[in-house]
């Protein structure tokens, strides 16, 4: 390698290391990648024209004596014990000073763990989750970084350049200390899944009971991605219902096995809802339903022991409102239950986000950005210190005009056999939420009963318990 120095470098040179590190060098920055495969580090060089400007290596001291300093390293490889054997092989070359970045979807409490051990080596660590996918990481992604506030200062141009625009502005900011960026990025992926598992239950209950073909179906998507459902995940599946079978006849998508697989995201968002007591049902069941749908066997069999109830007749174009309807109000609820947490979780865990600026960087870039999320960050610029977006005024008038359509489709659904399990969940999530009384009492009554564990009253203060039936 020349004795140039580089402004970025860059670890794991994959498909998202690849793309990312090429987004960077095309905003002026030299950049070098450090890999252990040799063709990985051939195909950047020769991705970046030979130039001065794009190098790379898999000497692990030759990439970081080339990076000037501070050096600023981002690792863009598998989370888990890749990220412990990436950090332990670079540290003994750091210095005091050098940041590193872990770009890839880690579990944040491990990201605590390796902050707190390279702070002690005077190196700055940040997690900084990367939305987008391999286009994104390319054209520019939404980038969700935390750690030291100072040391940001000096990725700041970095990502700022590379991160996608919305408006202009970039979707990228500082957004906490420590792990506060991967969970920002985990609590992306959970609502990732519950708008993921919407869309299939809405698409499925339009071609099941309203009879849509995949180009009806591609269509009335493409449309509603022109209006207020304006979204990533609503433009793509347009696209997929239109995408051709190139191995056979017909349709690809209706040649996919219906297994979905998952790589934690999801299921780390949900478990973490748990230990904070926040319900985010919506997003529970879109893991359950990836989980079901992973029983394949056991689901063929079932479905040929139990007779289904016809489809209700319905009419077509008015089946179609209702569904876009449902969608958005469900849409919203999923926002709703995924930043509840995200609120709770940053007193938790003394992360002290600011929600306005977490949605205004998921407006662009990443797989959840959507038109309502400009209507979100609104939101919380108008009152910082909301808990739960269904208690904003201008988002309980969009609920308040979609939700009749969302009962009349789950309705429909429920008469039809069709499984709803995310809508449904938005939906009793909104009535339990909104009800100044719940049946809960009950079941106060019961534990004091078989337990003695005691209840409140509403009309007087203390601890009460009772000797029932006796
Ligand atoms: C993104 C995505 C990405 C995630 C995939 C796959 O923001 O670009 O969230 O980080 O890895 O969506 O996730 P699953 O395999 O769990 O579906």
């Amino acid at each position: 390698m020349s004795k140039q120095m580089y402004d970025f470098g860059l670890v794991g040179l994959g498909v998202m290391g690849h793309n990312f590190i090429l987004n960077v060098a095309d905003h002026n920055f030299t950049v070098c990648g450090l890999d252990v495969d040799q063709k990985k580090v051939d195909s950047l060089i020769a991705a970046g024209g030979n130039t001065e400007k794009v190098n790379a290596t898999t000497e692990v001291e030759t990439f970081v004596a080339s990076l000037s300093a501070p050096r600023k390293i981002m690792l863009l490889i598998p989370a888990g014990k890749l990220v412990d054997r990436a950090i332990q092989n670079l540290q003994p070359y750091l210095e005091k000073g050098d940041i590193v970045i872990d770009g890839g979807n880690s579990y944040f409490t491990d990201t605590d763990l390796r902050e707190a051990w390279l702070r002690e080596k005077g190196v700055s660590f940040f997690g900084a989750g990367v939305s987008g996918g391999a286009e994104g990481a390319r054209r520019g992604p939404s980038i969700m970084p935390g750690g030291n506030r100072e040391a940001y200062e000096y990725i700041r141009p970095v990502f700022e350049a590379a991160a996608a625009k919305f408006k202009g502005e970039p979707c990228v900011t500082w957004l906490g200390p420590r792990s506060a960026g991967n969970y920002v990025k985990m609590i992306h992926n959970g609502i990732e899944y519950g708008l993921m598992q919407l869309i299939s239950e809405v698409y499925d209950l339009l071609k099941k009971v309203g009879g849509l073909n995949n180009d009806d179906l591609s269509e009335a998507f493409g449309q509603w991605n022109n209006g207020r459902m304006q979204s990533f995940l609503i433009e793509i599946t347009a696209g997929i219902l239109r995408q051709s079978d190139d191995r056979g006849e017909g349709r690809l998508v209706d040649k996919i096995l219906d297994k979905a697989k998952q790589k934690g995201t999801g299921k780390w968002t949900s478990q973490n809802a748990m230990d904070l007591g926040i319900p985010i049902p919506t997003i529970d069941v879109a893991v359950s339903m990836r989980e079901i749908s992973a029983l394949k066997e056991m689901r063929v069999q079932a479905d040929e022991m139990y007779d289904r109830p016809k489809p209700v007749a319905t009419d077509q174009a008015n089946l179609l409102t209702l569904a876009e309807e449902a969608l958005y109000f469900s849409f919203i609820v999923t926002y709703a239950q995924g930043l509840h947490q995200l609120i709770e979780a940053s007193d938790s865990y003394d992360y002290e986000l600011d929600l306005a600026a977490v949605a205004r960087i998921w407006r662009a870039g990443c797989i959840i950005r959507a038109a309502l999320l400009d209507d979100i960050s609104k939101a919380f610029e108008e009152k910082p210190d909301l808990r739960n977006i269904l208690l904003s005024p201008p988002l309980a008038k969009k609920v308040g005009e979609t939700i009749g359509s969302a009962r009349e489709v789950i309705a429909l659904g429920v008469k039809s056999g069709v499984p709803l399990a995310g809508l449904s969940s938005a939906l009793n999530y909104f009535h339990a939420f909104t009800s100044g009384r719940l049946p809960l009492n009950l079941i106060q009554a019961q534990r004091d009963h078989f337990g003695a564990h005691t209840y409140e009253r509403i009309d007087e203060e203390g601890i009460f318990h009772t000797e029932w039936n006796k």
